[in-house]
C-alpha cells in the first residue's frame, strides 16, 4: 500500500474515473459511425419529444397500433406493406406488436406508404387538431352510442336492399354501428369520422363482427369525394357543417351519388322552444327547419318528417327536433 490516493482524473477504467485522454479516445469516434450516431440520436430525439407527450412506456405499441391502423386503411397486408419498403414483412409484424421500432431513416418511406404525414405516424395530428369533443367522449368504456344500429339502417336496407353489393358512405360514422350493420348486411361500406378514438373502436367492432369497413379519419367540413357511391348515409351529425359550406357540401356528395342512388340523412334544426345546453356549444349549428328537404328539389323525394324526441345524452333529459330525409337521385329525360 502506498498511502497515494488516485486523483479523479487517473482511475477507473472498470469505474467511474476515466483519464482524461482515455476520454477523449473514447470520444473520437471512428469516421464511419457518424451516420450511424446521427441515426441513433434523432431516434432519441423523436423519443423524447414521444415520451413526453404520452408517458413513456406505451410509445412502442402506439407507433406499432398506429402503423396497424393506417397499413388497414390502406387495405396492405403486412407482406405488401414490406415489400414497398423493401423489409421483411417479420419486420412489419413487429412494428405492429409493439417488439421493435421502425428505424427513424424509414418513417418518410412508412409516411409515404401509408398516406399520412410522419407527425401522424408517430400520434401527433389528433392531439394537435382536436376537431370534435367526441374524442373525449368516445374515451369512456364501452361504446357511447351502444352497437344497434340505427333504426335508419332498416329504412335503406328496405329502400335499396343490398342484392348486389352497393357502395354505401356513411359520413361521421362515430364508433360505427352503422357501418358495421350495413357491411355485415352485404354493402360495400366506406365510413369516416373526425374522432380518432371512435373510429379506433369502430374497427375493433368490424374486427370483432368479421365486417370488412374502410374507415378513415376526415373533417367533415374539408373533406370531397372523388369517386362515387350509391347510398349516402349521415345520422346525427349534418349539424357540424357551418352555414356556409351546406350547399356546397351537399352538392359534392350528390354528384358523386350513382343514377338512382339514395341519400338518407337526418340533421338537428333549430326549435327556439327547444333551447339546450348542448346547442350553444361551440361548433354546432343546427339548420333550420325544412332545410335540408330545399337542397333536394330536383330528387325525388321518397320520404320526408319532422320530429320532437326525447334525449338523455349527457345524463340530462332534454329534447330535439330532426329532420330526416329518404331521397332518390333523378337523371333528366334525354
Ligand atoms: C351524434 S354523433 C353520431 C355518430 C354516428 N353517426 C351514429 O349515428 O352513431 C356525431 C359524430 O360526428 C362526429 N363529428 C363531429 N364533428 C365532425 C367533423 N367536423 N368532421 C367529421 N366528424 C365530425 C363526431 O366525432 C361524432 O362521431
Amino acid at each position: 500500500m502506498t498511502g497515494k490516493k488516485p486523483s479523479s482524473s487517473e482511475k477507473k477504467e472498470d469505474g467511474f474515473f476515466l483519464s482524461l485522454e482515455k476520454r477523449r479516445e473514447n470520444f473520437l469516434l471512428p469516421v464511419e459511425s457518424i451516420p450511424e450516431l446521427k441515426k441513433q440520436m434523432m431516434f432519441l430525439l423523436l423519443t423524447l419529444c414521444y415520451t413526453d407527450r404520452k408517458g413513456g412506456s406505451a410509445m412502442n405499441n402506439r407507433i406499432g397500433e398506429r402503423i396497424h391502423a393506417l397499413r388497414k386503411e390502406q387495405r396492405l397486408t403486412q407482406e405488401e406493406l414490406a415489400e414497398l419498403l423493401q423489409v421483411s414483412f417479420q419486420a412489419v409484424s413487429k412494428w405492429e406488436n409493439g417488439n421493435s421500432l421502425p428505424d427513424v431513416s424509414m418513417l418518410p418511406l412508412l409516411a409515404n406508404a401509408l398516406h399520412c404525414s410522419i407527425d401522424q405516424l408517430m400520434g401527433y395530428a389528433a392531439e394537435q387538431k382536436r376537431i370534435t369533443d367526441y374524442e373525449e367522449r368516445y374515451q369512456e368504456e364501452g361504446y357511447y352510442w351502444g352497437v344497434q344500429p340505427s333504426h335508419m339502417c332498416y329504412e335503406v336496407m328496405k329502400l335499396r336492399p343490398p342484392q348486389t353489393p352497393l357502395r354505401l358512405l356513411d359520413v361521421a360514422c362515430g364508433e360505427g354501428k352503422n357501418a358495421v350493420f350495413f357491411a355485415r348486411n352485404g354493402y360495400r361500406v366506406t365510413a369516416f369520422d373526425a374522432a380518432r378514438v371512435g373510429l379506433d373502436k369502430a374497427k375493433r367492432l368490424a374486427e370483432k363482427s368479421r365486417a370488412d369497413v374502410n374507415f378513415f379519419q376526415a373533417d367533415l367540413r374539408d373533406f370531397r369525394l372523388d369517386s362515387e357511391f350509391d347510398i349516402v348515409f349521415c345520422s346525427g351529425s349534418l349539424h357540424y357543417i357551418p352555414e356556409k359550406l351546406r350547399r356546397e357540401i351537399l352538392e359534392n356528395y350528390q354528384e358523386h351519388t350513382a343514377d338512382s342512388g339514395l341519400h338518407a340523412l337526418n340533421v338537428f334544426v333549430r326549435k327556439p322552444f327547444l333551447v339546450t345546453e348542448s346547442d350553444k356549444r361551440e361548433g354546432r349549428y343546427k339548420w333550420i327547419s325544412g332545410e335540408l328537404f330545399s337542397y333536394y328539389a330536383d330528387w325525388l323525394i321518397v320520404h320526408c318528417e319532422e320530429k320532437i324526441f326525447d334525449c338523455m345524452s349527457g345524463g340530462s333529459p332534454h329534447r330535439h327536433c330532426m329532420d330526416t330525409l329518404y331521397a332518390v337521385k333523378q337523371t333528366a329525360p334525354v
